[in-house]
């Protein structure tokens, strides 16, 4: 039987060797290939995740992987499934900008049950086990205090198709740019919910999402005693389309802002 520790172990393994390779390639990205208009995806995202696919396949060759570049099923599966994401941020990786992280997450019977996401740049491997809470290079980390979304950091991201509808996500952003201390777009969804998971932000919320850009994130959230959930507040799923994560002090009062601006829209 595998026990949970191996399986961190050939996480930690396969996030290693995702973030040298990373690390090895930034700055030094020459072609740029796009998945559609604005969608880019580098040598790196395709190298990267070969690398963890295939740790993953030498330790567990029956265990199920959904992976962005080379999919999978995208809906709960029977037993555990590797959800990766191999490198999170492309767009800044492409630019140069060192905000771009490596996000497994892993599932059992459909419930995330491990979770990592590296940020190579800043050496800073989240971690969180579901029932044993989350961690930042083996700290253990909490949510925010913050009571008020006044007193609150509101990160957020923009789906590649934004420009369908464009108007669409300008409402919401200024809804809340109206009620919160600050909104930032980090440009790496699973860096936006380790950040809450420490306490840097206070939420996070974004549609039109892939299950390997919260497999991790997610768990990472719960476990420091945040909450996530899609906009009409029900358990939120890593197959949801869209998410709010937050401390949960202000999970309502920011699902009221986002609703209403939906709801004009
Ligand atoms: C993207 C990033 C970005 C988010 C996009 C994602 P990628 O992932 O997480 O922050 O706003 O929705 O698609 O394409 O860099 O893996
Ligand atoms: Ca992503
Ligand atoms: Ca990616």
């Amino acid at each position: 039987m595998t026990t949970q520790r191996e399986l961190k172990q050939v996480m930690f393994e396969a996030g290693e060797l995702a973030a040298g390779i990373l690390l090895k390639h930034f700055g030094r990205i020459r072609v740029v290939d796009k998945k559609s208009d604005v969608d880019v995806v580098t040598e790196a995202d395709r190298k990267s995740e070969r690398a963890v696919m295939k740790r993953i396949r030498q330790a567990f060759p029956d265990h199920a992987i959904l992976a962005e570049e080379s999919g999978g099923t995208r809906e709960p599966v029977a037993g555990y499934c590797w959800i990766i994401d191999p490198l999170d941020g492309t767009t800044n990786f492409a630019h140069g900008i060192p905000v771009f992280s490596v996000s497994i997450g892993l599932l059992l019977d459909g419930e995330p049950v491990q979770a990592l996401v590296v940020d190579p740049t800043r050496g800073e491997w989240f971690y969180a086990k579901r029932g044993g809470g989350a961690f930042l290079n083996k700290r253990r980390i909490r949510v925010s205090g913050a009571k008020k979304l006044l007193d609150s950091l509101l990160l957020t991201g923009f789906p590649h198709d934004h420009r369908k509808n464009d108007r669409h996500f300008m409402d919401i952003l200024e809804a809340c740019l109206g009620k919160a201390r600050g909104v930032l777009r980090l440009g790496s969804a699973a860096l936006d919910l380790s950040y809450v998971a420490s306490g840097r932000a206070e939420a996070f919320w974004e549609e039109h999402l892939s299950p390997w850009d919260v497999a991790a994130g997610l768990l990472l959230v719960q476990e420091a005693g945040g909450q996530c959930s899609p906009l009409d507040g029900s358990k939120a799923t890593v197959f949801d389309r869209e998410v709010v994560a937050s401390n949960g002090l202000i999970h309502s009062e920011l699902r009221q802002v986002l609703r209403k601006a939906w709801q004009e829209w």
